[in-house]
């Protein structure tokens, strides 16, 4: 992975034995089975007269495997913290360690070749090329990586097979329903055989029948490909069943207890020693009898 983008690209201690970076070493200690670890990371914005201070301290671990559903108002900075993720943007302060990388270390065309090598990413609005077809679409990030185009045309149908969406191949993405058109969004995140499915909203535009059938698609290819997957999402059902949630609030990350239903319930505060920095305590909000949260 690192290795493949450039020699110069430290790697996450825990890859090396804790021989590089090791300021950077995070308090909690992690390991192999840790696929992504956010260290007091910050983003503000200063497009206006006072600076927009989005988040602060944020420090989270998700495990290879977990889903993990994100949450919060309209403006919280969910996108943001995604983009931040997936070296699409940097942050202010902190640092993102994802699948043996270290993200604030890359350059902008390492940052590219780490997103197509481990990411696979569900925009918020689904950004398919309306003039070309679901499965031109679908094959693009392999087309990006110069891989002959009979290879990936053929990775591609699989993936729309997968979704659903054989028969609608040779159909521009413009015609698509909204239901097929994030079909198709999902089999392009996914045609790269990525470790991480980060999906902004990806149920956000649809009806509910719909959020449905395409949420139990994304629960099926977690399962199959093997995913870590993080999802944006104001549905709060879609969030308990997610296993895990954090809730983005104030500038804070709240991890939630969620009851079948997607009902809340009062908050209490419980520190975790495991996710804790010093002066930077997690914030957990827990809703009794809900799906029991997955800790770091
Ligand atoms: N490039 C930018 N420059 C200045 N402010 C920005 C920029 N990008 C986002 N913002 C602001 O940051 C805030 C968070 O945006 P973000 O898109 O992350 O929110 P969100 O939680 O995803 O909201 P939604 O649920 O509506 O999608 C917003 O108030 C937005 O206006
Ligand atoms: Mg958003």
């Amino acid at each position: 992975m690192v290795s493949e983008l450039s020699s110069d690209v430290e790697q996450h201690p825990t890859a090396l034995g804790g021989a590089v970076a090791a300021r950077f070493v995070p308090a909690a200690s992690f390991d192999d089975s840790v696929l992504l670890h956010v260290e007091n990371l910050r983003k503000e914005y200063r497009s206006g007269p006072q600076p927009l201070v989005l988040f602060d301290a944020l420090h989270f671990t998700v495990r290879r495997g977990e889903m993990v559903a994100i949450v919060g108002e309209s403006g919280a900075g969910k996108s943001t913290l995604l983009h931040l993720l997936a070296a699409l943007d940097r942050p202010s302060a902190g640092d993102v360690y994802c699948a043996s990388t270290w993200l604030g270390k890359l350059t902008a065309g390492q940052a590219a070749a780490f997103r197509n090598r481990e990411i696979g990413y569900v925009w918020q609005m689904h950004y398919l090329l309306p003039e070309f077809t679901a499965l031109e679409n679908a094959a693009m990030p392999l087309l990006a990586r110069d891989m002959p185009r009979p290879t990936a045309f053929a990775k591609a149908r699989e993936l729309l097979r997968e979704v659903g969406l054989e028969a609608r191949m040779h159909h521009l993405a413009g015609e698509l329903s909204g239901g097929e058109q994030q079909r198709v969004a999902l089999a392009r995140a996914l045609v790269t055989e990525p470790r991480l499915l980060l999906a902004d909203e990806p149920t956000g535009n649809l009806d509910n029948r719909t959020a449905e059938a395409v949420f139990g698609l994304l629960e099926r290819l977690h399962t199959t490909h093997r995913l870590t997957s993080i999802l944006v999402t104001h549905n709060l059902e879609i969030a308990r069943r997610c296993g895990r949630t954090l809730r983005l609030h104030e500038g804070r990350l709240h991890e939630l207890r969620l009851h079948e239903g997607g009902s809340e319930d009062t908050s209490i505060e419980m520190p975790n020693a495991s996710l804790e920095t010093p002066g930077h305590p997690i914030v957990r909000t827990a809703f009794p009898g809900g799906n029991s949260t997955g800790t770091a």
